[in-house]
């Protein structure tokens, strides 16, 4: 039976376990890196750990693309690891969450395989085969990553493969009941073995009404095909209804261009218990054209959280994940305010109504890369944008480079994390690794000499979960936005016996703001004048 509270009362963390930790010196984090650092995540305060995919899989997409949801990759351990993993994160409180990719398989995964070998086989109706429309592919429909969504299947004429992400992610059909079996099985399979629940991948965009042409757009041509359609709700609902239910399991959903109403959609029945909005993580992009960077403005930051708080009744609210730049680098000022705007982000972020994400990292103030080069590139996303942009734009590719490097390169939130200021930053024993390190460990950015030091991004963060944790009206209280300056995020949070005023300047100005003098609970700047904010001060006072 779902116990609502539970999620709701806990702070959860991602973990890219490529970047976590590295036990066996290979390059790569495991499973037993993760085990060796429960007891860090436990003092830091988090409740649920959230693994992106760990499954056996090609790395096309980094675990994206899963070629068997029963195994475990070697790289990370075997599925013993695993089991111990959830017994050892069990006593210390702490719940796992799978990620769940079942909009698309990898094409190396069986099912996609046999549909491959043999036209007649059951696995071809697992999948999108469509024949092309004389010499175009069967529909004018995009992928996300880049080009069309529709791949020729090699040796067969004129026959095409369903793929929105990349050529080696195969879109499932869910027309196709024994598709709708094998994910409850999934389901069933990981939450027999204790998992808590899980993140769901791009979960509004598995049911395709149909194969019609999509209104043309330069992004996601055809989404009104596949975004969010009725029957992704009746799915879902059956997910629900057939498996979750028995269990008390969580699901958050990774949904696209959600609005409120639709958000609503997928809460109101229980398909989903929350779900992640994207708007504010486009505040710094061309909405149209993501690689192009646009001034940040604090307020294009606060307005779409703010919007989303009152909008529906409870979400996920994150800065950071994956699939972000470094949330620092971006809203914060590295330079001069370094830890005074990550302290702000974190009392910004950890102040919201909904289920607070923290990714690996973002607690000790993890940066973008700075000097790595096209060379240095692993992340799929940034070179197929680096391939559009240098063929339709008519661009150098190392010109594409540098845009998307400041927009939609993945690579800097997944480089290695930083454990202390020895070799590789202790995320193994000297091993290259995977992914081009951030060379900041050296300058304390790392775990060892931010525990070390009282005033620390890392210190902070374990003082600000430390009070969430403990403070039902952060927890459970109403959002009520108060006006301010655009630039300040100004709200209360309120319970029947408590009002809290929070209070952050996301800019690197002083700024005028009246408050009276009441009770601080938390800031990161102590010397606090009623009147004005200095940049990037942020305070939680106890006004009730
Ligand atoms: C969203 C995931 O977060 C991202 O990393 C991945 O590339 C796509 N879905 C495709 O699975």
């Amino acid at each position: 039976m779902k116990d609502n509270r539970r999620f709701k009362n806990k702070i959860i963390y991602q973990i890219y376990p490529m970047s976590f930790c590295d036990s066996n010196n290979d390059g790569y984090g495991d499973i037993n890196g993760i085990i060796s650092k429960l007891d860090y995540l436990k003092d830091l305060g988090v409740g649920i750990l959230w693994l992106s995919p760990i499954y056996l899989s090609d790395f096309k997409d980094n675990g994206y693309d899963i070629i068997d949801y029963y195994k475990i990759h070697p790289i990370f351990g075997t599925m013993e690891d695993f089991e111990n993993l959830i017994k050892e994160a069990d006593k210390r409180d702490i719940k796992i969450v799978m990620d769940l990719v079942i909009n698309h398989t990898s094409t190396n995964h069986i099912w996609f395989k046999e549909a491959l070998k043999d036209k007649n086989s059951k696995y071809r109706n697992y999948y999108y085969f469509r024949e092309g429309k004389g010499k175009n592919p069967p529909n004018n429909w995009n992928s996300s990553f880049s080009g069309s969504c529709w791949e020729k299947v090699p040796g067969e004429d004129n026959m095409y493969y369903l793929h929105l992400y990349t050529i080696e992610q195969a879109d499932l059909n869910y027309h196709n009941e024994e598709v709708i079996e094998e994910v409850k099985n999934i389901l069933k399979f990981y939450l027999d073995k204790g998992v808590y629940g899980f993140r769901c991948d791009v979960i509004n965009q598995i049911y395709k009404t149909s194969l019609e042409n999509g209104k043309f757009r330069f992004f996601n041509c055809g989404k009104e095909h596949y975004e969010s359609q009725p029957m992704n709700h009746v799915i879902l609902k059956r997910f629900q209804d057939e498996v979750l239910s028995k269990y008390d399991a969580f699901l958050v959903g990774e949904t696209s261009n959600i609005t409120p109403e639709i958000g609503n959609e997928f809460l109101k029945n229980g398909e989903l218990d929350m779900f992640f909005e994207f708007d504010h993580s486009m505040c710094d992009m061309n909405s149209f054209v993501p690689i192009f960077k646009k001034k940040f403005k604090a307020k294009n930051l606060i307005n779409p959280i703010f919007k989303w708080q009152n909008a529906v009744p409870w979400i996920g609210v994150y800065l950071e994940n994956h699939d972000q730049r470094r949330s620092v680098t971006r809203y914060g000022n590295e330079d001069k305010y370094y830890k005074e705007s990550a302290k702000a982000l974190c009392i910004f972020l950890l102040s919201l109504k909904g289920t607070i994400f923290i990714y690996q990292g973002e607690e000790i103030g993890m940066l973008d890369l700075k000097g790595n080069t096209i060379e240095d590139l692993d992340d799929c996303l940034a070179k197929s944008a680096i391939d559009s942009a240098h063929k339709l734009l008519k661009i150098s590719r190392k010109r594409a480079f540098n845009l998307v490097n400041k927009t939609v390169n993945r690579d800097h939130a997944r480089t290695p994390f930083q454990w202390n200021s020895k070799e590789n930053a202790g995320f193994n024993r000297g091993h290259k690794t995977w992914l081009m390190m951030n060379s900041n460990y050296t300058q304390g950015v790392n775990v060892e000499d931010e525990l070390n030091d009282p005033n620390s991004i890392l210190n902070f963060y374990k003082e600000m979960i430390k009070l969430r944790n403990e403070n039902d009206t952060l927890k459970f209280g109403k959002f009520i936005k108060v006006k301010s300056n655009k630039n300040v995020a100004k709200f209360i949070r309120e319970s029947e016996d408590e009002t809290l005023l929070i209070v952050v300047n996301l800019t690197a100005k002083g700024v005028k703001d009246n408050r009276e003098e009441k009770e601080v609970l938390l800031a990161n700047d102590y010397e606090i004048n009623t009147k004005t904010l200095k940049p990037y001060q942020g305070i939680i006072y106890k006004i009730k």
